[in-house]
């Protein structure tokens, strides 16, 4: 025991009872545990304006009991080791006078900046502050618990005295820890996550546990990084209030959505709030959907990730050390560790835990287009019959709230839209599908028996209640409503009720579920909300608005499963889990569902788009982080409203969208009432024409993109990709959220900005294809890792392929109907010569085809001066698909011969300033086949 008393600084030394649970696991720098230094406030550090005072630490507050308060306070002064840019706020719910602030045991620093807002916090917690003690660490099948005792008393009400801390090596990358109350059974978050037998034998990561005060430390078994290391500050489990922090081992942090942010996050000195919110895109406000859950990025490249698996209101703050608190106000502290070590790994290892990605019909990959304002049939269908006649696809059709009589759900107006199933099934014939919003209130204020969603809601049950027990009352579009509640399993029979009844008259193809986080025009109720502590948590997060209710319903209304206060962010997820079960059931086939609201696991049950952004070249810019995070979140069918949203578009913005968001996976350009139309032929020929060619560039792509789906949806991959998660030790690449990747193979540089006829994109190391330019001699570019400027003239969207990729595309098509035209290969190949590639293909609409083995996968690969396709699997989908061309990037000398299945090829073209080889074939898709040149 390393025990040394210095009495004038007070300096304890306390020997923390490390355990090194699992002997072949250490973390080599983390000697340091061995002894936990129990520091109090230095006067020589602090001035003499400064005197710290630490009742209950040290010896004293080793003999405190819980809740006692400790021994009285004592002015001390002794070394503060704590930097400014790592001190821990130890008022997080109130600003703190010096008193105030020592009575707890804390440091005060007043300090040259502002108290409140952004900095280092006046009050900060002393290093080895003890708030837990570990005991009773015990080995379980799966890892170990241990109990974790209250030593110190609470500033906050009720403080839980026993924690249990249960932690698992669930497997070789992943490790889970949960801290419950030991006492009562407190909420847990409602979502099926793996259960995982006995341990994981050879894991990534090494563990210690720091008993006195209590601290978790999770390291890299290679190299010692430390990922998590919770004994930087204290933990805090109250009733309504749970802290806990880490040190970061870098800067580079990502995730923690939803919010209008660039990709990496500020660490100095943010609060990132997660409670899901109606509101328009605003940089630092919570949003629609929250995901709790990182990725960092450490210095070799190696990348870890972090899920805290609670639905509460919550503050996540990061702070330069770099360091991060997560403040919840309810529930359990459920954290998964993913180890990767490469990023991708670590989103798959988190995709392992909330569920993979859902998959989405093809049509669905096609353009869709709305607006709120197409008030009539006859104006939807002349937006159709303009689309067409102005040569632009479409594959899906979209009403907002017009369609609606008195904008309920679940009926249609009688007026301008007296022939809507007729103009659906008109859609249909065309092969156009068909979606309209459906909001989350239900309308309550008509009499009985005219409004049969509410009627046999109410009879059934299924809505949210106030503190009487009645349903509870706000107010939405079609003035007061009631909530379903989506956690009661008569609700998603009621919700599969009226979708069914509604699909008799109008048979849709897909919902868009919106005002589901759930937003209410007035503040928690037509009633207001009771006053207790649920509605006034002692700890607020910074939600928009101040108070939980603020924009919502009351936080103490009652749900089947627990009270909305626990559940609220789970709105929206939990309406997508209904409707998807409900669409499958009454169309048998794959659901297509667009939600606002989302939450963790949202991606296995639908798509999400980004809300109300504005028509304006920030919020374009914005679209790229987003599109990525959702990405990273498992929930890849995302995209932004294309031209914007509020407010009128311009042209030129409106084509910049429109390039962007051709590479947005879920592509629909969407427009506010009231403002400048802004469908692609309402603009000049030129900018048509530019819009035209973007959406034939994504329509020739469908099948990659396809494809791509179907490795998210089966193998937890993402569609749209930063650039760091392809190219990891170049960190570089970590923060560019100007371009994106789709998949590995194809590098997306969008003009972000007003009048810029030029674009900078950075290129890792390597050779990029140009695909709109294969014919021009310079667009190759050969990159040792550089920024490059780009030519990006209006009607240019810059697309690269990345050498060593082969896409496989359409020939000419017009909608995602035309899967079943031509096909052609772009095969980029390395400087030695090499690609691969391949093609998921099924109908494309059918439940469970990957599931039931009803596709056909086919790989390609180029090497030696030639390219084939072998069939991984084989089903009748691709039968009469030919391969009509092939086009090869990259070939540094003229071929003599090509030979196509061993048959000459005469008609080739290869051009040696461009090294472009094009070669016209026709075989059969769905036979392996061998395209060789010498
Ligand atoms: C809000 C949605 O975000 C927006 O897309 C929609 O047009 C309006 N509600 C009206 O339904």
């Amino acid at each position: 025991m390393g025990k040394k008393k210095n009495s004038r600084c007070r300096v304890q030394y306390l020997l923390c009872r490390v355990q090194c649970l699992f002997k072949t696991q250490h973390c080599n720098s983390l000697g340091m545990f061995l002894f936990t230094f129990h520091f109090r406030c230095p006067k020589q550090l602090l001035g003499s304006a400064s005197v710290s005072r630490i009742p209950g630490a040290g010896a004293a507050q080793r003999r405190s009991r819980p809740g006692s308060g400790g021994a009285g306070p004592v002015p001390v002064s002794v070394p503060v080791s704590v930097s400014p840019g790592g001190r821990f706020d130890c008022g997080p719910e109130r600003l703190l006078a010096r008193a105030d602030c020592e009575a707890r045991g804390c440091c005060y620093i007043p300090g040259p900046g502002p108290r409140s807002g952004p900095g280092p916090p006046w009050c900060f917690f002393p290093r080895g502050y003890r708030s837990y003690r570990a005991e009773n660490l015990t080995a379980t099948e799966s890892g170990f618990s241990a109990r974790l005792r209250r030593v110190a008393a609470a500033f906050l009400p009720a403080a839980v005295d026993t924690v249990r801390l249960d932690l698992a090596l669930e497997t070789p990358a992943r490790l889970r820890f949960t801290l419950r109350d030991a006492a009562r059974q407190r909420y847990e978050v409602p979502l099926a996550t793996p259960r995982v037998q006995g341990r994981a034998p050879r894991t990534l990561y090494g563990l210690q546990v720091s008993q006195d005060p209590f601290g978790l430390v999770v390291c890299r078994q290679r190299g010692g990084t430390v990922l998590l290391n919770t004994t930087v500050a204290p933990l805090i489990f109250t009733d309504q209030f749970l802290q806990i922090s880490t040190s970061l081992p870098s800067q580079f942090i990502s995730g923690l959505g939803e919010h209008l942010t660039p990709l990496f996050l500020d660490t100095a000195w943010s609060r990132v709030t997660l409670w899901n919110r109606d509101m328009a895109p605003a940089p630092h406000v919570n949003l629609y959907g929250s995901h709790p859950f990182y990725l960092v990025m450490e210095d070799d490249g190696s990348a870890h990730g972090v899920f805290l698996l609670n639905s509460n209101a919550m503050d996540v703050l990061l702070q330069p050390s770099p360091a991060l608190t997560w403040r919840t106000t309810g529930g359990i502290l459920d954290f998964y560790i993913f180890l990767g070590p490469d990023p991708k790994s670590v989103v798959r290892q988190y995709l392992d835990v909330v569920g993979f990605p859902f998959m989405p019909p093809y049509w669905g990959l096609g353009f869709h287009l709305c607006r709120w304002g197409y008030s009539s049939t006859d104006i939807t269908r002349q937006v159709v019959a303009n689309m067409t006649a102005a040569r632009f696809p479409l594959d899906v059709q979209w009403n907002d709230l017009d369609y609606a009589d008195a904008k309920r759900d679940f009926t249609f107006n009688k007026k301008g839209f007296r022939d809507y199933p007729e103009m659906v099934r008109d859609f249909h014939s065309r092969g156009l599908r068909y979606i309209m919003i459906v909001d989350a209130g239900i309308s309550s204020s008509g009499p009985p028996g005219t409004y049969k969603p509410y009627d046999e809601g109410l009879k059934r049950g299924v809505f949210i209640r106030n503190a009487t027990g009645q349903p509870l009352i706000g107010k939405v579009w079609p003035g007061p409503t009631a909530f379903p509640d989506f956690t009661n399993p008569r609700t998603h029979e009621w919700w599969h009720d009226m979708v069914k009844d509604f699909h008799e008259q109008v048979p849709f193809d897909g919902m868009w579920l919106d005002m589901n986080e759930p937003s209410n025009f007035v503040e928690g109720s037509q009633d207001g909300c009771p006053n207790n502590n649920l509605e006034h948590p002692p700890y607020v997060p910074g939600v928009f608005g101040g108070r939980l209710q603020a924009g919502t319903i009351c936080a103490s209304s009652q749900q089947y499963l627990s009270s909305h206060y626990n559940l609220h962010s789970l709105y929206g997820l939990t309406e997508a889990m209904a409707s998807h079960s409900a669409l499958l059931r009454v169309r048998g086939k794959r659901p297509f569902i667009i939600s606002r609201s989302t939450f963790a696991g949202h991606g296995r049950y639908a798509g999400h788009w980004t809300g109300d952004v504005g028509s304006d070249w920030e919020q374009l810019y914005y679209s790229i982080p987003e599109v990525l995070l959702f990405n990273l979140f498992g929930v890849p069918l995302v995209g932004a409203d294309i031209c914007g949203f509020a407010g009128s578009t311009s042209e030129e913005l409106c084509v910049r969208w429109t390039q962007l968001g051709a590479f947005y996976p879920f592509m629909r350009n969407h427009n506010d009432h009231g403002t400048r139309p802004q469908e692609p032929y309402s603009f000049s020929p030129a900018a048509q024409a530019a819009m035209r060619s973007a959406l034939h560039l994504r329509y020739s792509l469908l099948p990659f993109l396809y494809t791509l789906f179907h490795r998210a949806h089966s193998a937890g991959e993402t569609v749209a990709r930063p650039l760091f998660l392809e190219f990891p030790t170049d960190p570089n690449t970590w923060a560019v959220d100007r371009q994106l990747l789709w998949g590995g193979g194809l590098l997306v540089t969008p003009v972000l900005e007003a009048g810029q006829t030029k674009v900078r994109g950075y290129f890792p190391a390597g050779t990029w294809y140009s695909l709109a330019g294969v014919s021009a001699p310079d667009s190759t570019i050969h990159s040792k890792g550089q920024w490059i400027l780009l030519p990006a003239p209006l009607d240019t969207i810059n697309v690269h392929a990345r050498a060593g990729h082969i896409l496989p595309l359409q020939v000419s098509p017009l909608t995602a109907q035309s899967r079943s035209k031509a096909m052609a290969l772009v095969v980029a190949l390395t400087p030695d010569g090499f690609a691969r590639g391949d093609l998921f293909w099924d109908d494309g609409d059918s439940w469970e085809t990957f599931e039931r083995g009803d596709y056909t996968e086919i790989l390609f690969l180029a090497s030696n001066d030639a390219v084939l396709s072998q069939l991984l699997r084989a089903s009748p989908h691709l039968d009469g698909i030919l391969l009509e061309a092939v086009t090869v990037l990259g070939v540094t000398s003229p071929p003599r011969r090509v030979l196509a299945n061993g048959a000459i090829v005469s008609d080739f073209s290869y051009r040696s300033d461009t090294q472009v080889l094009r070669v016209p074939v026709s075989l059969p898709m769905w036979e392996q086949f061998v395209i060789s040149w010498s």
